[in-house]
C-alpha cells in the first residue's frame, strides 16, 4: 500500500520534532491544501515534477576518493508516485550513472539534453505502485559543489546551495521539495566525515559514518565535509569542529553559540534541530557561513581572536527557523529565506550583545544596501524588486544585498509599524504554523495581510507592491541609528581634512564596526601617502580582523599603496570567500592594474571552489574553466 505525500510528511514531522511549538497548528485540509500548492509549485530551476513524483527519503551509501577526486555512490530514494504517472524526474548535472534499478529491477533510464548550470532530467521509469528507485553513479571533475584540498591536510566539502546538488547527488533539486536520509560514507581513515545530520564528535577506526537527518529537508541543504577535525563542546547543545590548528581558537571564537541560541528560542520558539554545532572550513570555502542543518559551515575568516564576528553565526543560527524550518519555494523567493534571516539576526545581536552593536550592524548594512542598489539600478533595475524573476538565469544572480538588507529593511518596516510585540507574535505564529513547508512571495503576502496588515490603514503605509514589486528602496526604508558611527564619520572628516593626525584617533578603543565604517568610507582618491600615515599610527595591514584587513586591501589598491601588495596578495592566495575577492578583483581592474589581478588570479584560481571562479572568470574577462 502506498501512502500519500501528505502522510508522509505529517508523519516525519510528528516522529521527529519532540516539541510541540513546532508542530503545524493549522488542520488537515489547510494542510493538504499547503501540499498540493507544493506539487503544482513550478520552479524554473528543477526538472522535477513533483505532481508526477515525488522522493520522500533518501539513503545514501558513499564511497570518498580522494585520488581521484570523485565519489562513487547509491542514492536510494523512497518514493511517492501520483496515480497516472509514468516516471520520476531527478535533476543531474556532470553525474556518471551506471544504473538505475526500481523495487530490485534493472530500468532504462534517459539523460535528457543538458542545459548550461541546470544539467540535465534523468527520467526513470515507474508506476503508482513503484516503491524505491536506487541510482548507482560516479561524480565528475564537473562536480561544481565540491572544492577537494590537497597537501598535508586533505579537505572536501560540498556547497549544495542553490542548486549544485545535483552535481554530486541525482535529487530532486528544489528548494520546495524536502526528504528525510540516512547515509554511510567511507572515507580515508585518517579523517573525519560529517554532514548536514547527526554527527559524530571522533574518528571510527574504519573510516566508515553512518548518518540521520530525520526531519525532512530540502535538497540544497545537503552537505558533507570531510577532514582531519577534532569536535570541542561550547554548550549544551552547541559545539564546534576544526581542524587542529584552530580548534583552540574556533573554541574560544564561538564559545557563546549556546547564549544565541537560547536567545533565539526566546524570540521565535523552539529550535527543531535538537543540536547546532558549527564546522570551521579551509579558508576557500566560497562564503560567509552556510546554513546546513545541525552543521553550521563557516569560513576561518571570521575567527579574529575577540568574538568580533560571530553576527555571521546569528545568522546562520536564524536561518534554522527562516530557510530551513520555513523554505523559499523558489530561487525567485530567496529574500524570504535570507531577509528573514538578517532580521532575525539583528534580533539576536541586539539580545545577546545589546542595541548599540546590532544597530552599528544595520547601520552598515544601509550602506552597503545603498550602494548596491545604485549599482544595480544601472545595470537590471528589475533585480532590485524583493521578489526575483530568476528563470533562464543563474540563481546565483540573486545573491545580492536586495535580498538580505531591502528584505531585511522591509521586516523592520513591519516592526516598526505594528509595534514589536505584534511583529514577534506574529513572526513566532509564522514559524510554527508553516514548520516544515515552503512559503512563496505570493503566499507570504496573503499571510501578512490576513495575520498582520489588516486595516487598509497599516497596508497604505507600508506600501507592500513598492518593497516587493517596486524598484530601489522605497521612501518609507526605516532609518537606522547610530551615534558611535556619526562620531566615526567626523573623526574621519576632522583626519581628512588635516584638522587630526591618525594618532590623535582611538583606533585601538574602536569596535571592528568603528574601524571599518573608517576605513571604507576613505574618499577613493586618498593619497598613498596617508594611506602610509594610518598604517605607521595604527599597523592595519597587520590586523588579525579580515573584514578590518579587507576594507584596508581595498582602499590600498584604489590609491596604489604599494607597501600593502604583499599582503593583498598573500590574502587573496589564502582565501577563497567571494565577498571579499569580488571588490578586490574589481578595484584592481577599475584602477588600470588588471595585469597584477591576472597574475594573483592565475596563482589563487585553483585554490578556489567554483562559486568563486565562476564570478572572477566573469570579471576578469576570462573564459569559464
Ligand atoms: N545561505 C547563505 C549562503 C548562500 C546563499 C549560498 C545563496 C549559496 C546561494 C548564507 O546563509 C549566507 O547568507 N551567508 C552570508 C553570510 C551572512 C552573514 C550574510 C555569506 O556567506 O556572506
Ligand atoms: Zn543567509
Amino acid at each position: 500500500m502506498k501512502h500519500s505525500l501528505l502522510v508522509a510528511i505529517a508523519c516525519a514531522t510528528l516522529a521527529t520534532v519532540g516539541c510541540s511549538d513546532t508542530q503545524p497548528t493549522e488542520t488537515p485540509s489547510a494542510k493538504a491544501a499547503q501540499i498540493a500548492d507544493m506539487k503544482r509549485a513550478t520552479d524554473h530551476h528543477s526538472y522535477a515534477k513533483p505532481s508526477e513524483a515525488v522522493t520522500t527519503h533518501l539513503s545514501w551509501d558513499a564511497e570518498v576518493d580522494f585520488a581521484s577526486r570523485q565519489i562513487h555512490a547509491t542514492a536510494t530514494y523512497l518514493l511517492d508516485v501520483a496515480d497516472d504517472a509514468q516516471r520520476v524526474l531527478l535533476d543531474c548535472r556532470g553525474l556518471d550513472i551506471q544504473a538505475v534499478i526500481v523495487d530490485g529491477q534493472e530500468v532504462e533510464f534517459e539523460l535528457g539534453p543538458e542545459r548550461p548550470f541546470i544539467g540535465q532530467p534523468l527520467s526513470i521509469p515507474v508506476t503508482s505502485a513503484s516503491e524505491q528507485v536506487a541510482v548507482t553513479y560516479s561524480t565528475t571533475d564537473q562536480a561544481d559543489a565540491f572544492l577537494w584540498v590537497e597537501g598535508e591536510r586533505p579537505f572536501l566539502f560540498t556547497q549544495s546551495q542553490a542548486i549544485l546538488a545535483r552535481t554530486w547527488v541525482p535529487c530532486q533539486d528544489s528548494p520546495g521539495i524536502r526528504f528525510t536520509y540516512d547515509a554511510t560514507v567511507r572515507v580515508p581513515k585518517e579523517l573525519m566525515a560529517l554532514m548536514s545530520a547527526v554527527n559524530p564528535t571522533s574518528k571510527t577506526d574504519d573510516g566508515v559514518y553512518t548518518f540521520r537527518m530525520d526531519q525532512p529537508i530540502p535538497s540544497y541543504l545537503l552537505a558533507l565535509a570531510v577532514g582531519d577535525v577534532e569536535f570541542r563542546e561550547v554548550g549544551a547543545h552547541t559545539g564546534v569542529y576544526a581542524t587542529p590548528d584552530l580548534i583552540d581558537a574556533a573554541e574560544f571564537e564561538f564559545s557563546e553559540m549556546e547564549d544565541m541560541l537560547v536567545a533565539a528560542e526566546n524570540l521565535y520558539g523552539k529550535y527543531a534541530w535538537e543540536r547546532y554545532d558549527l564546522l570551521v572550513l579551509p579558508a576557500a570555502f566560497p562564503f560567509g557561513g552556510m546554513e546546513n542543518p545541525r552543521l553550521t559551515f563557516a569560513t576561518p575568516t571570521i575567527i579574529a581572536g575577540d568574538r568580533s564576528l560571530v553576527s555571521l553565526v546569528a545568522h546562520e543560527l536564524a536561518h534554522s527557523w527562516s530557510g530551513n524550518l520555513v523554505t523559499n519555494a523558489t530561487w525567485d523567493d530567496f529574500w524570504l529565506n535570507e531577509g528573514f534571516t538578517v532580521y532575525f539576526e539583528q534580533r539576536i545581536m541586539e539580545a545577546v550583545y545589546g542595541r548599540d552593536i546590532s544597530e552599528m550592524l544595520g547601520t552598515l548594512s544601509y550602506q552597503g544596501l545603498v550602494d548596491e542598489v545604485d549599482a544595480i539600478m544601472d545595470v537590471n533595475p528589475s533585480d532590485t524588486h524583493l521578489r526575483l524573476h530568476l528563470k533562464d538565469r543563474n540563481p546565483d544572480d540573486g545573491m545580492t544585498a536586495i535580498a538580505y538588507d531591502k528584505g531585511y529593511f522591509f521586516l523592520r518596516l513591519l516592526e516598526e509599524t505594528v509595534g514589536r510585540s505584534a511583529f514577534d507574535d506574529f513572526l513566532k505564529t509564522y514559524f510554527t504554523s508553516h514548520a516544515f513547508q515552503v512559503m512563496d512571495t505570493d503566499s507570504f503576502l496573503g499571510y501578512l495581510d490576513n495575520n498582520l496588515l489588516t486595516t487598509e490603514a497599516l497596508r497604505a503605509a507600508v506600501n507592500v507592491p513598492a518593497w516587493v514589486d517596486g524598484q530601489g528602496l522605497p521612501d518609507n526604508c526605516p532609518e537606522v541609528q547610530s551615534a558611535r558611527l556619526d562620531l566615526v564619520d567626523a573623526t574621519l572628516e576632522a583626519w581628512v581634512h588635516g584638522d587630526k593626525t591618525a594618532s590623535d584617533l582611538p583606533w585601538d578603543q574602536w569596535l571592528y564596526q568603528e574601524k571599518y565604517r573608517f576605513l571604507s568610507n576613505l574618499p577613493d582618491d586618498i593619497s598613498s601617502d596617508r594611506l602610509a600615515e594610518l598604517d605607521d599610527a595604527w599597523s592595519v595591514n597587520a590586523t588579525g580582523n579580515n573584514e578590518v584587513l579587507f576594507a584596508w586591501l581595498e582602499q590600498a589598491v584604489r590609491s596604489h599603496h604599494t607597501p600593502a601588495y604583499e599582503r593583498l596578495e598573500t590574502f587573496l592566495i589564502h582565501v577563497g570567500r567571494r565577498k571579499f575577492l569580488t571588490p578586490l578583483y574589481r578595484a584592481m581592474v577599475e584602477t588600470g592594474q588588471q595585469a597584477m589581478a591576472d597574475a594573483i588570479y592565475e596563482q589563487a584560481r585553483p585554490n578556489y571552489h567554483s562559486v568563486a571562479t565562476g564570478t572572477m572568470d566573469e570579471l576578469l574577462g576570462r573564459s569559464s574553466n
